[in-house]
């Protein structure tokens, strides 16, 4: 009999399951079309079984059964869920490791709850490798039923120190909106990566080889992070074709799976300013714009700079924070508007290793939660870097102008956003009463007030 089950064997599915066998785990495997099966049948792993028939490969797993889906996002997964539930019986466990949509899971959860089966959100990040030596991992669904899921989930994900890189995430799909937003912060700092990249080239005029070396130096320091650690090696491929940089022959278009754009909506919904994450995803949008931008492309005009690298450096450093902090700040609301008393500081943690936003930032994050920060911006040293780095940024921005920068800008507008004296609203709220009879507050008094405008 297997420990587990895992249904998809696509690579994720695969390394997930490698993994598990890796930690001495009894491990039965499904796929829909068997030929996946049968090439990991075919590498002959003692404590391996693949099936061809779903029924099989249920009656192949120790009760409760534990059932780990790997199969993408959206219809397969219900597909599946549906050619399961006649199989199952109470207690049972489900786990989808997919990037599902998390309301998407709150109703799988809702529906297999009348059956008595488990149902768990797990968010994994790490792609490929990580599923394969240890991702990091956010599980959501049934407390107690988590109980006979922690070892092995935890086995299995990276470790920071001798810290797992795992941790029971909270009810319904709390697990899938936790690794939604991680994937929101991800499109944030590739693309302040992306950012720092032109300007470096544009205004320094370093050559890819250049801004490698700078970005490795970063890396020994405050920045420190795995984005930035592959964003060096994709700098120095070389092309197997031309011999030119392999950057150079990739056209400029990003594509996407939809987690940053879940994460941008999601944040519109709870009415909290992810203005980074956003940026990030519209960025994205505007890549694949091919038409409209040859239609306005300009060669980029070489100049002359005032800029130093540490500048950019310390402009770099506050947006990656910014863009972290929007992103724990949205899990805060998220965590009180859907009552899901989420662990920040676990959140963190879990984030040190693994994933894709892995970085010693995160290191500062948990500091704050273990001071008992709230809302990261108010926590003391967070602001310290605002109030010391924000010249820097508006310094690389004005050199850069000709650029498009829309995370460092949307950046610099969110904090232009947090000091000024006045936000023009006062002006929106007269607006508002003009046509709509909305009401205004007034500086004065208590209470709401409406006026009759132009009238003499
Ligand atoms: C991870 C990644 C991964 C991500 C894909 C697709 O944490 O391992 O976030 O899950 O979903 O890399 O991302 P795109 O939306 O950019 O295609």
């Amino acid at each position: 009999m297997s420990d587990i089950g895992v249904i998809g064997l696509g690579v994720m599915g695969k390394n997930i399951a490698l993994n598990m066998l890796n930690h001495g785990y009894r491990v039965s495997g499904y796929n829909r079309s068997f030929d996946r099966t049968q090439l990991l049948i075919d590498e002959n792993i003692p404590s391996f079984s693949g099936f061809e028939k779903i029924e099989d490969f249920i009656a192949s797993l120790e009760k409760p059964r534990r059932i780990f889906l790997m199969v993408p996002a959206g219809k397969p997964v219900d597909a599946v869920i549906e050619q399961l539930k006649p199989l199952l019986s109470a207690g049972d466990i489900i786990m989808d490791g997919g990037n599902s949509y998390f309301e998407d899971t709150n109703r799988r959860d809702k529906d297999l709850q009348q059956l008595g089966i488990h149902y768990f959100g797990v968010g994994v990040s790490g792609g490929e490798e990580g599923a394969l030596h240890g991702p990091s991992i956010m599980p959501s669904g049934d407390k107690q039923a988590y109980a006979s899921i922690a070892k092995i989930l935890t086995d299995i994900s990276a470790k920071k120190d001798k810290d797992p890189c795992c941790t029971y995430i909270g009810p319904e799909g709390s697990g899938h909106y936790v690794k939604m937003v991680h994937n929101g912060i991800e499109y944030a700092d590739m693309q302040l990566l992306a950012e720092t990249y032109l300007i470096l080239k544009y205004t320094l005029g370093y050559t890819n080889g250049e801004i490698a070396s700078t970005l490795e130096a970063w890396n020994q320091g405050e920045v420190q992070s795995y984005l930035v650690d592959i964003t060096v090696t994709v700098l120095r491929e070389k092309d197997n074709v031309t011999e030119n940089d392999l950057v150079d022959m990739i056209l400029d278009v990003a594509g996407n799976k939809g987690t940053g754009r879940w994460t941008s909506i999601e944040a519109l919904r709870q009415e909290y300013n992810a203005s980074l994450l956003t940026s990030a995803y519209q960025a994205r949008i505007m890549s694949n714009q091919i038409d409209l931008r040859k239609a306005y492309v300009q060669a980029n005009q070489q100049k002359t700079t005032n800029i130093t690298v540490e500048q950019i450096h310390n402009a770099y450093q506050l947006a990656k924070t910014i863009a972290f902090v929007q992103g724990f700040n949205l899990y805060r609301d998220a965590s009180s508007k859907y009552a899901w008393n989420l662990n920040l500081k676990e959140i963190a943690s879990i984030f040190r290793a693994g994933c894709i936003i892995q970085a010693k930032l995160l290191q500062r994050i948990m500091h704050a939660y273990d001071d008992g920060a709230d809302d990261l911006l108010l926590y003391p040293s967070i602001k310290q870097d605002v109030d010391q780095y924000t010249s820097d940024l508006k310094k690389v921005i004005i050199d850069a102008i000709d650029l498009p920068l829309p995370v460092f800008t949307a950046a610099l507008t969110y904090i232009n956003q947090l000091t000024a004296e006045n936000l023009g609203a006062n002006l929106i709220q007269g607006q508002r009463d003009f046509f709509g009879a909305h009401t205004y507050q007034r500086i004065d008094k208590e209470g709401f007030e409406h006026h009759e405008w132009g009238a003499k």
